[in-house]
């Protein structure tokens, strides 16, 4: 469904990710490990549209080479950024209108809110509040929400249990699995290794840029020493 072939990302006259061939099938959970400055977030970047790149991002078939941003996202790629970018002056409700920009037909949009906000009891609760009051947990959980709301195909988290409480982070990984069991193509970057290859089809080591190991979860086995020698996490 997406394939990267030999592709280099560049911030400016920086190259921060030196010609990495990824895959992703529908369907399938694939997972981006590897330490800070890695190109984890370059990389997805750069699949969004975000971020230069040279070489080849093809996605349902087609190279995305002359593609907006907004190009992207209505072709399905949608991007959960680092850091939880709500808008936080506006209400939860709000937050998710946005997130279906891309979209015209105003009834489905407004059915697939309240889809969410079932699916998310604590955002429907608080559909109302501004998006600023919520707790770290609920925030990533409306980033997710907004997020979706463009119906993707294919969606692109970028640490979303970052700097969360261990409970709060079991509950957005519950969360990506069960988005995983209807079918969404989900391509995940973690340092929360554990919980990541639970969740992973196959999974990528990037190292300075580089995609340095490759498999499916059992490349860690149970290794713990190992798994943080090969990601810098321990
Ligand atoms: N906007 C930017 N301008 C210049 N350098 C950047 C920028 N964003 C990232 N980099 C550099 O690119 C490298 C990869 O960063 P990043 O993709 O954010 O890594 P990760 O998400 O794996 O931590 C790092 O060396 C980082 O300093
Ligand atoms: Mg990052």
């Amino acid at each position: 469904m997406l394939e990267l072939s030999h592709v280099q990302v560049f911030h400016g006259p920086i190259e921060a990710v030196h010609g990495i061939s990824i895959n992703v099938a529908q369907g399938q959970c694939v997972v981006l490990l590897g330490p800070n400055g890695a190109g984890k977030t370059s990389t997805l970047s750069a699949i969004a549209g975000i971020a230069q790149y040279r070489g080849a991002i093809n996605f349902l078939g087609n190279n995305l080479v002359s593609a907006s941003i907004e190009d992207r996202q209505r072709a399905g790629i949608a991007l959960v950024p680092e850091g939880r970018r709500i808008f936080s002056n506006l209400s939860v409700r709000e937050n998710l209108v946005i997130g279906a920009a891309t979209r015209n037909n105003r009834s489905a949009v407004l059915k697939d809110i309240e889809h969410w906000f079932e699916a998310f009891p604590v955002l429907g609760e608080r559909r109302h509040q501004m998006a600023g009051t919520l707790s770290g947990g609920e925030q990533q959980m409306l980033t997710i929400a907004r997020a979706l709301m463009s119906r993707p195909e294919i969606l692109l988290l970028d640490e979303p249990s970052l700097g969360l409480a261990p409970l709060i982070c079991q509950q957005v990984f519950r969360l990506i699995a069960e988005l995983k069991e209807s079918g969404m193509t989900i391509l995940l970057v973690e340092q929360n290794v554990r919980d990541a290859l639970e969740l992973a089809d196959y999974v990528y080591l990037l190292n300075t840029g580089q995609v340095t190991q490759e498999g499916d979860h059992s490349l860690f086995g149970d290794d713990t020493n190992l798994m943080a020698e090969l990601t810098g996490i321990h």
